[in-house]
């Protein structure tokens, strides 16, 4: 069986940025009709676009009802504000958790009468290896990322009986705008990827290509799960590279050649 979403529509939210754009881009060039949301405009050749704030619910409206029916779903749009624990203000704690919380939850509740009528469908959501483990400054992130685990499982009992599938992708440290800063500085980077089994950090199409994994009837059978796409990073507990056997060069860690 090939990986086709042929004659099926997609929905993508935070379509606009990094993993979005990949992930539309993936899905379309599968064969699938998409419908791209995000606050920022993109134009993708065969893509429908619709542009404002996904908080509301007006955004969703609008796809569903010009697209008929939603085979699949990808609830992708998120913020990051970073700010120790006590200079996180409400605002900030408040506008993290109605777009990266909030928002998917009414989305999914949305998507869940649509595709409960359908029998069948499939929603990937972007977490994050966040939702597992600490990382200082990102309290109110670390927050909304944890809750959506607790969404997936719930969702995905709830929707089984229905043939509608609710699972995660969990990036690690991926090359998106949200991100682009960390990238420019290689004293961030190089420590943090000597602690990554793979060494280096991740690009969009490498997520994309596990939420069209996720989404497609590849995964008939794969529900309630969370997919880490993160270099090993949530696998690894003492780091891998050091400068004895390895160089950072390039944006990555590389074993040096055998003497
Ligand atoms: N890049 C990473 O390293 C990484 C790691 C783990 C998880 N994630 C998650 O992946 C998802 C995508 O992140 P990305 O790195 O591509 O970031 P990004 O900033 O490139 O893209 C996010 C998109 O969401 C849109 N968006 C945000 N709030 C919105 C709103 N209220 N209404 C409409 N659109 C809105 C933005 O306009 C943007 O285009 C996010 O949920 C993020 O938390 C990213």
């Amino acid at each position: 069986m090939e990986l086709s979403f042929k004659g099926m529509t997609a929905l993508v939210t935070g379509a606009a940025g990094g993993i979005g754009r990949a992930t539309v881009g993936v899905l379309a060039g599968q064969g699938s009709r998409v419908w791209a949301l995000d606050r920022v405009g993109l134009e993708q050749e065969g893509v429908e676009v619709l542009t404002g704030d996904l908080r509301g619910g007006v955004l969703l409206e609008e796809a569903i009802a010009r697209a008929g029916r939603v085979d699949v779903a990808v609830l992708n749009a998120g913020i990051c504000r970073p700010a120790e624990l006590e200079q996180t203000t409400a605002a900030n704690w408040d506008e993290t958790i109605a777009v990266n919380l909030s928002a998917v939850f009414h989305h999914l509740q949305r998507l869940a009468g649509v595709m409960k009528k359908q029998r069948g469908g499939s929603i990937v959501i972007t977490a994050s290896t966040n939702s597992f483990d600490g990382e200082a400054g990102l309290i109110a992130y670390n927050a909304s990322k944890a809750g959506l685990l607790g969404i997936v499982h719930t969702a995905a009992n709830e929707l089984g009986p229905y043939g509608v599938r609710v699972n995660a992708v969990c990036p690690g440290l991926i090359e998106t705008p949200l991100t682009r800063e960390a990238f420019d500085r290689p004293e961030v980077i190089q420590p943090y990827f000597a602690a990554l089994p793979l060494g280096r950090g991740g690009q969009p199409e490498e997520v994309a290509r596990a939420i069209a994994f996720l989404a497609s009837d590849w995964a008939s059978y794969v529900t309630g799960a969370t997919l880490f796409v993160d270099g090993g990073q949530m696998a690894a507990k003492f780091g891998t590279w050091t400068e004895e056997k390895a160089e950072f060069a390039g944006g990555r860690w590389r074993l040096k050649p055998e003497p």
